[in-house]
């Protein structure tokens, strides 16, 4: 399949059934994760996995969409030695944190794509609440949460995924 057929084919799944995500398969996935560009290459994106009884248990306390996944990828960064650009007078406090981490997450939703696997990309989370309730030090800031698994047989897209604007909308000459 070609990239862009990938793409198109990817959907936020919400319905995922309980088996869990091979090892050979979850180690593409985060090696798709270490290898993507980031500011200066300081990469600082971390990748807290979520998948013990425990955790999970936890995780349905911090967020409405967790879709019972039997795997969770927080994505966050590090802000100690974040990339920042206080010369940027139009964004004040600019750090790359969270493009880094972004692009990181966006990889290894594709992967995952690639390898049959379906995701959900969740940022409905209170960022304190997940902090507190994982143990995490307080300079990793989470970004998102990748949800990963199969699906189960109510899977489908809904309906936002149909609904997308023309590319003349995005695409402006300067
Ligand atoms: C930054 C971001 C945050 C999102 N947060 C959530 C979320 O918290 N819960 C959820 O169900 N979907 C979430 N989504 C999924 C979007 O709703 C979804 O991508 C969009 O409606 C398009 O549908 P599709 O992914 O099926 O094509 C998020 C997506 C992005 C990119």
């Amino acid at each position: 399949m070609d990239f862009l057929e990938l793409a198109r084919n990817r959907y936020s799944e919400r319905f995922f059934d309980s088996r869990p995500i091979e090892q050979d398969k979850l180690d593409r996935i985060l090696e798709a994760g270490r290898i993507v560009p980031t500011a200066c290459n300081y990469q600082l994106q971390k990748f807290y996995l979520i998948r013990s009884e425990e955790g999970l248990a936890k995780l349905r306390t911090v967020t409405h969409f967790h879709c019972n996944v039997p795997l969770m990828i927080l994505v966050c960064y590090d802000i100690r030695e974040v990339w920042t650009n206080p010369s940027d007078r139009y964004y004040r406090n600019y750090n790359s944190g969270e493009q880094d981490a972004s692009i990181a997450a966006t990889t290894m939703m594709y992967e995952a794509e690639e390898l049959g696997i379906h995701t959900i990309w969740i940022r409905g989370f209170d960022s304190k609440t997940v902090v507190d309730t994982f143990g995490l030090p307080d300079y990793m800031v989470p970004v998102m949460m990748l949800g990963l698994g199969y699906p189960n047989e109510r899977a489908k897209a809904n309906a936002w995924h149909y609904r997308r604007r023309p590319i003349e909308d995005f695409v402006h000459e300067l």
